[in-house]
């Protein structure tokens, strides 16, 4: 004979049952407000909610940051990386291996991994955290999409043409070699746009392959304020990947499958506190990104926490070696009336300011084939235009390769 639940257990149920179709009830309303107000038909709006539903996996609890976002901690072996089909028998690594350290770190200053210290990095983690077990995870909403203009884009770089042809503009070092990695102190800055579509992104980019065969593959992170992509104007902590020139693969944090997070810390796309002040106190944060060269997984961590992984499944032209390492900003310029647009990049200084006022990156190496980081060789500097953003490289003893970049925009020199 089975027993049957005591009635408490079966009241608890009823409101179990009564509080998740209330809140289903109240998301579906702000939702469908939200398609009214702006014109979206009922069955753009289902193909959308379809979506969601498969990219936004169950929640074990949901958290509401200071910031508006909202954090569903996922199980981290149901995360949405396992629907990429080349992950579905993905066995996950839960354990970054050794961190690359360089020639001065060695000996007995080995750097520790430290994954698992308990250290509040983003403002939602402060009062609360996400169980052992699962990863933090930004949910995306209907309004998110909408903003994005397509379901097919969403989350997407726009597909890259070659460098000029675009509204694209960079302030870039770039080292041309094999590469296993990068790690740079960079310096977060939030920059002023002028436009919603527009952003203003620092970051590091990882590649191999070429655009004229659509095989690029990349391997991106950095910081990057974008409200088309986030709603509102805050520097985030991003990353980003594709493998095949930005066509169909790839995609912003953890938008589509792809990255598998290891760590219950760290939310991708979150905000980044407190950023630099001009002439005042300056925010950096380590960026690392390494090849484990037994599983053939690149690796990241941020501010010493290690993060997750791009599974080397993923990837074609990466699968031995990055041939190609880019740093510096990137801003879209969307003015149309003639004028260049007054988006920041970097603080908004132009380089030759210096320390305190422009924007930089500081001890910039690469990782090599043996797991040891080197300073970038055969490096070439380059801004797309001058006279809005600049770039500057040096090398010192301390911050050993090192540039400022960046710029106003639009300044007597830039119309
Ligand atoms: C960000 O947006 C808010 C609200 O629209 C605005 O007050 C603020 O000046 C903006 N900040 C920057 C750096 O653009
Ligand atoms: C590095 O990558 C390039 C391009 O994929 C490849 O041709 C080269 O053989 C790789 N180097 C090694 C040592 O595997
Ligand atoms: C890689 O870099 C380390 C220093 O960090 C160096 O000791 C090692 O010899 C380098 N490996 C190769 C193949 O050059
Ligand atoms: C290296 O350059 C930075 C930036 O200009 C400066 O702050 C630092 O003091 C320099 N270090 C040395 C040893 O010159």
């Amino acid at each position: 004979m089975s027993p049957s639940p005591p009635p408490s257990a079966l009241l608890v149920l009823l409101l179990l049952v009564f509080v998740a179709v209330v809140c289903k009830e109240t998301t579906h309303a702000s939702a469908l407000n939200a398609a009214t107000t702006m014109g979206v038909s009922l069955q753009k709006l289902e193909r959308i909610q379809r979506f969601l539903e498969k990219i936004n996996k169950p929640a074990v609890k949901s958290i509401k940051g200071p910031d508006g976002d909202i954090i569903d901690c996922v199980l981290m072996n149901k995360q949405l990386a396992f629907d990429h089909p080349l992950l579905k028998n993905h066995k996950i690594q839960k354990v970054a291996p050794k961190r690359p350290a360089s020639r001065s770190e060695a000996g007995d200053q080995q750097p520790r991994n430290i994954g698992t210290a308990r250290r509040a990095l983003q403002a939602w983690n402060i009062l609360d955290n996400c169980p052992d077990g699962t990863v933090p995870v930004q949910r995306t909403t209907v309004e998110d999409v909408l903003r994005a203009g397509s379901l097919s884009r969403f989350g997407k770089k726009e597909v890259h043409q070659q460098l000029g042809a675009t509204k694209h503009e960079y302030a870039i070092t770039e080292a041309s070699q094999e590469a296993y990695g990068t790690k740079a102190i960079i310096d977060v800055w939030n920059p002023t746009l002028q436009q919603k579509n527009e952003f203003s992104l620092s970051q590091i980019w990882l590649t191999a392959g070429s655009y004229a065969k659509s095989n690029i593959n990349t391997i991106e992170v950095g910081w990057q304020a974008y409200p088309d992509l986030y709603g509102d104007n805050k520097t985030r902590l991003f990353i980003y990947w594709t493998s095949d020139a930005y066509v169909t693969t790839g995609c912003y944090n953890l938008k589509c499958p792809g990255f598998m997070q290891t760590n219950k810390q760290v939310v991708l796309g979150g905000p980044i506190a407190p950023v630099s002040t001009y002439s005042g106190k300056q925010s950096e944060k380590t960026f690392h990104v390494w090849k484990d060269p037994n599983s053939g997984n690149w690796w990241l961590s941020y501010d010493n926490i290690d993060v997750g992984y791009w599974p080397a499944a993923i990837f074609t032209e990466l699968a031995s070696n990055a041939t190609s390492v880019q740093w510096g900003g990137e801003i879209v310029n969307q003015e149309d009336n003639g004028q260049h647009t007054t988006t920041d990049m970097g603080s908004g200084h132009f380089p030759k300011e210096g320390y305190g006022k422009a924007s930089y990156f500081r001890n910039v190496e690469i990782v090599n084939s043996t797991n040891g980081l080197i300073p970038p060789q055969s490096v070439r500097a380059f801004a797309t235009n001058p006279y809005c953003y600049e770039i500057q490289t040096s090398v010192n003893a301390s911050w050993g390769f090192y540039f400022f970049y960046g710029g106003p925009g639009r300044n007597p020199n830039c119309l």
